[in-house]
């Protein structure tokens, strides 16, 4: 048997999450370094639902940087690609202290890298953030980095940073001008608020908005409310939303997730031209979880929507089953129904006809694609199993069967 030192291919593993805003970052202050405006606070959901696995591949033996992307050969030489793979390296090189290891891997070999979704790209459900923090997992566990690596992450992709923690997660702004203290911090692990759900209301056949790269550029150069939001607003909510977390209050987690929510789309409005990433169907989910928490008398749902068309809604569980049937009501499947509701299992429920008549308005069939059921979950994960890799021995992709 060949010795571990002269393997010819080290491979790494690792999977990660997505993670949704409470406190939404737009804006930043440096693009290159990819330096936030104002500091962000997001919740990791959890990976039996929606994840990125991603092999990283090294061999003496490959001749060019490679990527794969769901199967499909991709840019390697995208400089946020590019930003991360030199970082990562940079981290080796030092933590190795210059001095030649010689059981280590060569930085000087070139890498394969192969990265899929166990979710359907096409529901817009597709995150950078997951996909970003996955790449700098694997690749720092090809080289045997161990230093805290979210600072790299923000480099592919400004949200990525909060993805590389479970639970509860702060991006902080930071002030310096490299970056070196803009990093995300855990605020409470994911066993913090066994209570709480998500649920992603997929919607159907939307197209493509504007990107948010693009788009929080623009809001930047043109939006005097994004300027006040960034300086005056956020660094309020956020010592909120913290407390609201810490003390499990639903309510209060829940108000203030939809203001956010909305101020965002309000900087969008207020950007020149404006973006509008809010639809029809969005306000109208809106108004049917402020017509459920009025019906109710208190918060038990609240939404939150980034820079696309789908709606996250938060409640507790002992909410989710009648909050379900209210959108089973609300979106009737066109089709047999199911899949209608995905993820976690979901228990029946009986409206109340006064329920009904105060909440389910207008119904909408078939606007709601699916439902995705969730929970808090961890940071990324280091896949042991090598049957797991993405790549096989001959550094190429695995077919899929
Ligand atoms: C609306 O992290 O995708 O989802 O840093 O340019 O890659 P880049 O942007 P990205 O922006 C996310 C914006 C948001 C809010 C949030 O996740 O905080």
């Amino acid at each position: 048997a060949a010795m571990a030192a002269e393997r010819a291919l080290a491979v790494a593993t690792c999977t990660a999450p997505v993670n949704i805003a409470v406190i939404k970052y737009w804006g930043k202050r440096d693009t290159d370094l990819i330096l936030p405006i104002n500091s962000s606070l997001s919740v990791t959901l959890h990976q039996d639902q929606l994840k990125t696995t991603t092999t990283a591949a090294a061999s003496r033996d490959f001749t060019e940087d490679r990527l794969w992307l769901n199967g499909k050969e991709a840019d390697v030489g995208h400089p946020r690609v590019q930003a991360c793979l030199r970082e990562v390296r940079r981290l080796a090189r030092k933590r190795r202290g210059g001095s030649e290891d010689t059981a280590a891997l060569s930085l000087s070999y070139k890498v394969h890298i192969a990265s899929e979704n166990n979710f359907p790209t096409a529901a817009g459900l597709a995150s950078s953030a997951a996909g970003y923090a996955c790449l700098v997992s694997a690749l720092a566990r090809l080289y045997g980095v161990q230093e805290e690596l979210s600072e790299v992450a923000r480099r592919g992709s400004g949200s990525a940073c909060r993805s590389m923690f479970g639970g509860f997660v702060q991006w902080q702004r930071g002030e310096r001008p490299d970056g070196t203290d803009s990093l995300a911090l855990q605020v409470a692990p994911e066993t913090h608020w066994p209570e709480l759900r998500v649920l992603i209301l997929v919607v159907s056949g939307e197209k493509k908005p504007v990107g948010s790269t693009a788009g929080m550029q623009t809001s930047v150069d043109t939006s005097p409310l994004l300027k006040h939001r960034a300086e005056v607003v956020v660094p309020e909510r956020l010592a909120q939303m913290m407390q609201h977390i810490r003390e499990r209050d639903f309510e209060a987690f829940g108000q203030l997730a939809m203001r956010d929510s909305n101020q965002f789309h309000a900087t969008c409005l207020d950007t020149f031209p404006p973006i509008f990433y809010l639809t029809d169907l969005s306000r109208h989910i809106i108004a049917l979880a402020h017509r459920y928490n009025a019906h109710h008398g208190h918060t038990k749902v609240a939404y939150t929507f980034d820079a696309g068309p789908n709606a996250v809604i938060f409640a507790l569980a002992d909410t989710v089953a009648e909050f379900v049937e209210v959108l089973r009501r609300s979106f009737p499947p066109t089709t047999n129904g199911d899949g209608f509701v995905r993820g976690l299992p979901v228990g029946s429920a009986a409206l109340s006809p006064e329920l009904v008549a105060a909440v389910v308005t207008e119904p909408l069939p078939g606007a709601v694609q699916y439902i995705l059921h969730t929970q808090p979950g961890p940071g990324p994960q280091l896949v042991d199993d090598p049957s797991q890799h993405l790549l096989g021995e001959d550094g190429l992709p695995r077919s899929r069967a």
